[in-house]
């Protein structure tokens, strides 16, 4: 092989390499990647021992966060942790006994009712389970 004609060939090569991957990188960034998570419609959001009374804990209810809220006396609600305001994710405040959105100061009672700030309407309910010692959280059932 020619000195010309070797050069000529990892030149073709190496164009070739480097379309291939521009090709690869522009179908990558026009193909939207797959849900990680699908809309769920029942997640095991906690064990038994995991929360203390009067305390709560955000999990992970399909695209959305939900709020598992663990009440004094040691029955438990969910709700999707989305404020109905602008759709911050709301958190519990035991030092304030509610449930709370820091984007606005909006406030919720531990039944879901928005009580204070702009929110408009209760958060979403969710129905609670427990199965053994897991608890799982389900959408009602309409
Ligand atoms: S988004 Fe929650 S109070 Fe505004």
């Amino acid at each position: 092989m020619k000195r010309r004609s070797f050069i000529n060939v990892l030149l073709s090569g190496g164009i070739a390499v480097w379309l291939g991957s521009v090709i690869a990188s522009i179908i990558a960034y026009l193909l939207p990647p797959e849900a990680a998570v699908s809309d769920a419609s029942s997640v095991k959001a906690a064990t038994t021992d995991e929360l203390e009374p009067d305390s709560a804990k955000i999990f992970q209810f399909g695209k959305k966060p939900g709020l598992l809220l663990r009440l004094e006396d040691g029955g438990y609600r969910a709700f999707v942790a989305v404020c109905t305001h602008l759709s911050c994710t709301v958190q519990y405040r035991k030092d304030m006994g509610v449930i709370w959105c820091a984007c606005h100061n909006g406030k919720f009672n531990k039944k879901g009712i928005n009580i204070a700030g702009p929110p408009p309407k209760p958060l979403d309910e969710l129905e609670v389970h427990i199965r053994g010692e897991d608890i799982f959280v389900s959408k009602p059932v309409t």
